[in-house]
């Protein structure tokens, strides 16, 4: 069985879809932990109600960002996954970790890539004037945001939308694009290929 660990930092909403595609058999593979680098993550209870390890690896923990990156791949390397999800987990991570598991990392970003690598995506859109947004996952390489597309979603900018409001029209449609995306990267469509 294809086995994955989706990691997450707070509601992981994405991570539920995830999970929930797995249990339906959408997706033909396992959640076998959801980690966070939040202890007080939402997500947790959720992974913990379905049964899946759910595991803390607190950044605020350990003194640098490169101890941090080294516990998390050794946590990977024993969960020994054939995905890693990357699903609302706000964190840098280094490049040797990344390396490690490079075209088996994906990761889903609330803006249409190139644009707005980063934070505050929404607010950035309509700051900008754009009237389309959306979503992408990726794979995870160094370069932030940067990594070969898999799937995009576009999503209308709506005559007076808030950040908030856009964030939500656009997560709607991120639950099914990352569900979409990890259907192909397990079915062996979406191999990652360097430039
Ligand atoms: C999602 O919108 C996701 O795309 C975004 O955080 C949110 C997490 O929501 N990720 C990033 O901004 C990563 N750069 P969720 O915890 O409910 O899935």
């Amino acid at each position: 069985m294809t086995r994955v660990v989706v990691l997450i930092s707070g509601r992981g909403s994405n991570m539920e879809a995830v999970v929930r595609a797995c249990e339906s058999g959408e997706i033909d593979a396992t959640v076998v932990a959801v980690i966070a680098n939040r202890p007080d993550a939402a997500g947790l209870t959720f992974a913990a109600a379905h049964g899946i390890d759910a595991i803390v690896c607190d950044h605020t923990t350990y003194p640098d960002r490169n101890d941090f990156d080294l516990a998390l791949a050794n946590m990977l390397e024993e969960l020994n996954p054939d995905w890693i999800v990357l699903a609302g987990f706000i964190r840098i991570l280094g490049a040797e970790l990344v390396q490690q598991f490079v075209g088996r990392m994906i990761n889903i970003h609330p803006s249409l890539l190139p644009k707005y690598p980063g934070l505050n995506t929404h607010a950035r859109a309509l700051d900008s004037g754009d009237t389309q947004h959306g979503a992408t996952v990726h794979f995870v390489t160094p370069e932030l945001d940067a990594g070969p597309v898999i799937e995009q979603v576009s999503v209308p900018i709506l005559e007076g939308d808030t950040a908030d409001e856009l964030a939500a029209r656009v997560l709607r449609e991120e639950h099914k694009l990352l569900v979409k995306a990890l259907k192909r990267c397990v079915k062996g469509n979406a191999s990652f290929t360097t430039p």
